[in-house]
């Protein structure tokens, strides 16, 4: 895995939009897996900014986005496709039939989870797919003790991420517990991955992620299979990796 460790939250975000910005200006018709969360907001917002200078365009471009809460009202602020409407895709000029969630309200969420997978395959693949990383190694909804070799389908949320994502519910509202995520082998397929952490929080899951073992205890950890994954972190997620200087000393290049 690639590990690039930039001083500031600031330098990740603005590389992480740089890179998306860099596949779509190459590849127009580029097919980008999305991530929710707080890591990606700022990103996203870069992207709005790159579009509107008309840097970018995501007219011909596709979007799916790694999951969604089931049972959620769609309309409901903090189902991920209101998230991603608020972020992206009011503000950008993609096709909103080209941008994808899996639907978290359909009556046959397995069903449904298998269509996810056989239309980001109709749609030739995901040519990048941006993933944060959750506390306890998730990436999507994957949480620890996932199968590696896991396809889109429903997921009960692990009670650290419950305990994370609650701050977005009101105490008295009854936070979703399922998903629906792309599985570890949908995101393995992916061309390109951009693992994204900030923050000493993730220290301790982006050290296990890249630099322990592979193990369905941290599914991150399985992107050490991948050809062309990169992790870039700022340097409070980066403070557990053993192999920091080996890591700064890399030269990637611009
Ligand atoms: P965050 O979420 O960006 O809000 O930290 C990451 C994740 O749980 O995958």
């Amino acid at each position: 895995m690639k590990v690039l460790i930039c001083a500031s939250a600031a330098e990740v975000v603005a590389r992480a939009a740089k890179t998306v910005v860099a596949k779509v200006r190459a590849k127009p018709d580029a097919v980008l897996g999305l991530a929710t969360g707080a890591t990606f907001e700022p990103v996203y917002e870069e992207l709005v900014t790159a579009q509107r200078a008309g840097v970018i365009s995501f007219a011909k471009a596709t979007t799916f986005n790694l999951d969604e809460y089931v049972g959620l009202p769609t309309a409901h602020a903090q189902s991920y496709r209101s998230v991603m409407r608020r972020c992206l895709f009011d503000h950008v000029d993609i096709d909103p039939a080209r941008a994808h969630l899996p639907d978290g309200m359909a009556s046959d969420p397995d069903a449904e989870a298998d269509r996810y997978d056989a239309l980001i395959a109709a749609a030739g693949g995901i040519d990048l797919q941006l993933l944060g990383i959750g506390v306890n190694g998730h990436i999507g909804f994957n949480e620890p003790s996932s199968s590696l070799g896991s396809r889109t389908r429903t997921k009960d949320l692990a009670p650290p991420t419950i305990a994370a994502n609650s701050r977005y519910f009101a105490p008295d509202e009854n936070m979703p517990r399922q998903s629906i995520t792309m599985g570890i082998a949908t995101i393995m397929e992916a061309r390109e991955v951009l693992l994204v952490a900030t923050g000493a929080a993730k220290a301790a899951a982006l050290r296990a992620a890249i630099e322990g073992p592979v193990s369905a205890f941290c599914p991150a950890s399985a992107l050490q299979f991948h050809p062309r994954a990169t992790a870039l972190c700022d340097e409070e997620a980066a403070s557990g990796l053993a192999l920091m200087d080996y890591y700064r000393g890399i030269d990637h290049g611009e």
